[in-house]
Formats: C-alpha cells, structure tokens, sequence
C-alpha cells in the first residue's frame, strides 16, 4: 500500500531568479494557487495519508505557509469572510497530512530523500518533484494502480526532442508492457545527445522502495557533483529490482523555469 508521498522542497529556484530570492518558488501562485497545492491536491486524490516535505532552513516559509493560524483566526474572526474560511479550511486539512525534515546543504534529490529514512513505514512509497505538474489526469493515481497490480516500482516518463536529453535521466526500456508501460533496464542521468539510450525522460513521479534508502546510504556524487536519485535506481536495477516506466495521460508542466512557469500558469488559467 502506498501511503506515504515525499516532495523535495530543498532546491534554491535560481532558475526562478529574481522571483525566489527571498520566496519559495512551490508557493508562487499558479493561477491564483500556489504550485504546491496542485502536488498535495494530486497526493489527496491519489489515497496518500502522510506528506513528508524535505525543506532547508532557508525555506521555512513554506512551513510558515501551513502554520499561520493565529493570523487567519484573527482575521477571519473580525471579517467572517467565506472565501478565506474556505481556504483556511483547506490549509489545515494541508497541514494535518504534512511533516517536515531539512536538507540544509543541497547535495542533490538522492541526499533529500535520504533525508526521510526514519519516516518511511511501507516497503514503497511516492516522491513527486514540484517542479513537475501534471494535470488533467492524475499521474500519481494511475502509477499507484499499475505499483498495485505488478507489486514493484514505477516511475514517469515522457517522450522528449533528442536534443533535449541532457536535461532528463534518460531510460534505456527492457520490453513493453502495454502501450503505457515499460519494463526498465536502465536509467542514466543527464546523457550527451549521442550517448543517451532513448528520448524517453524521467519525470517527477516516482514509486519507490524502501530499500533505497541502503543503496543511498553510500551512494557516491555524480553527474554535476550531485547524489542523483536516478544513480541509486540504477543500483536497484542492476540488483535485479523491476521498474516500471509509466507513459502518463495528463498534460505535463514544467515550474522550474521562468519560462516554464509563465507558460504554465497561461495554459492552467487556459483548462
Ligand atoms: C530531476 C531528475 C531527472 C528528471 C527530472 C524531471 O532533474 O534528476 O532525472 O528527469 O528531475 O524533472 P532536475 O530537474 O532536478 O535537474
């Protein structure tokens, strides 16, 4: 049973530059909406219970965000207002499912979930990378029913331009399932163009085991200097752990550009 969700929330955004020199990119507004409460929406839809947000010291605004009570209580005891009741309402039901841990030095998203060893309960559980939304279709709820019926991992992908793929990890597929899944054989983060083993990418939506966490334990930096999440999956993998690559329905929106993130507010405001 999958019921726990994991969101890395460490990341400095300076991609997002000016906007997040002194705000956390996740709570900037998506149609009126900060990007986060579209991942958590997604968390709740899909049956996740618990939400472990990985933060830094640097971003405790985000806790902030779902910790202001006393102001809203005041406000709302002077104003009655019923819209703001309304998401008040909505930011405590946040709040009840959401625990914090900190990642103040960021290493990379292999070190973020590291971060969660002592919270995981289940043999696997669900990371979603806030950068990455998906609407439309829920992309949590499809890969927890394929993790339901093939009892293993599942991760996202999507179909990219090859002159994209060092952007991605990219997937090297084993077989085809069906139209919409995979089995993986490989995973590498970040390839050259010549060097990639598809133009299927990795999007942030993963269903992971519990047993990454000893594989992360002394995984080595990578790509960038970083601890990619990707490199221990590899490990997995050639440990003989089954992955899924799950082709979702939704409409994919990347936040984690200034390009990105204005494209994407038109095209929510847009649905
Ligand atoms: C991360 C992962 C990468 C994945 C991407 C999806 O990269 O490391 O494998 O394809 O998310 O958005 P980042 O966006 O942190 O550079």
């Amino acid at each position: 049973m999958i019921k726990q969700a994991i969101i890395p929330l460490a990341g400095l955004g300076t991609r997002l530059l000016p906007l997040t020199s002194i705000f956390a990119k996740e709570l900037l507004p998506m149609n009126g909406k900060p990007g986060i409460q579209y991942i958590l929406d997604e968390c709740i839809e899909a049956g996740i219970k618990e939400v472990i947000f990985i933060i830094s010291n640097k971003k405790k605004i985000i806790k902030k965000y779902f910790y202001n009570d006393s102001f809203f209580k005041k406000i709302i005891k002077k104003k009655k207002d019923k819209r703001l009741i309304e998401e008040y309402k909505k930011i405590k039901k946040y709040k009840k499912m959401i625990k914090f841990v900190y990642q103040n030095k960021p290493l990379g998203t292999g070190d973020a979930v590291y971060k969660t060893k002592s919270k995981i309960k289940n043999d696997f559980f669900l990371m979603l990378l806030p950068d990455d939304l998906i609407i439309k279709k829920n992309c949590s709820k499809a890969m927890i029913s394929i993790h339901k019926k093939k009892k293993c991992s599942v991760m996202a992908s999507m179909n990219v331009p090859r002159k994209t793929v060092n952007r991605w990890g990219i997937y090297m597929k084993e077989k085809n399932i069906n139209k919409k899944n995979f089995y993986i054989k490989d995973v590498v983060e970040k390839p050259n163009v010549n060097d990639a083993p598809s133009n299927y990418a990795v999007i942030g939506r993963y269903i992971l085991p519990k047993k990454i966490f000893y594989i992360l334990k002394n995984q080595k930096k990578g790509k960038g200097g970083e601890i990619h999440i990707t490199d221990a999956i590899r490990t997995l993998i050639q440990q003989n752990n089954k992955f899924i690559g799950h082709n979702f329905e939704g409409k994919y929106l990347d936040c984690g550009t200034m390009h990105g993130y204005i494209k994407s507010s038109l095209e929510i405001a847009k649905s």
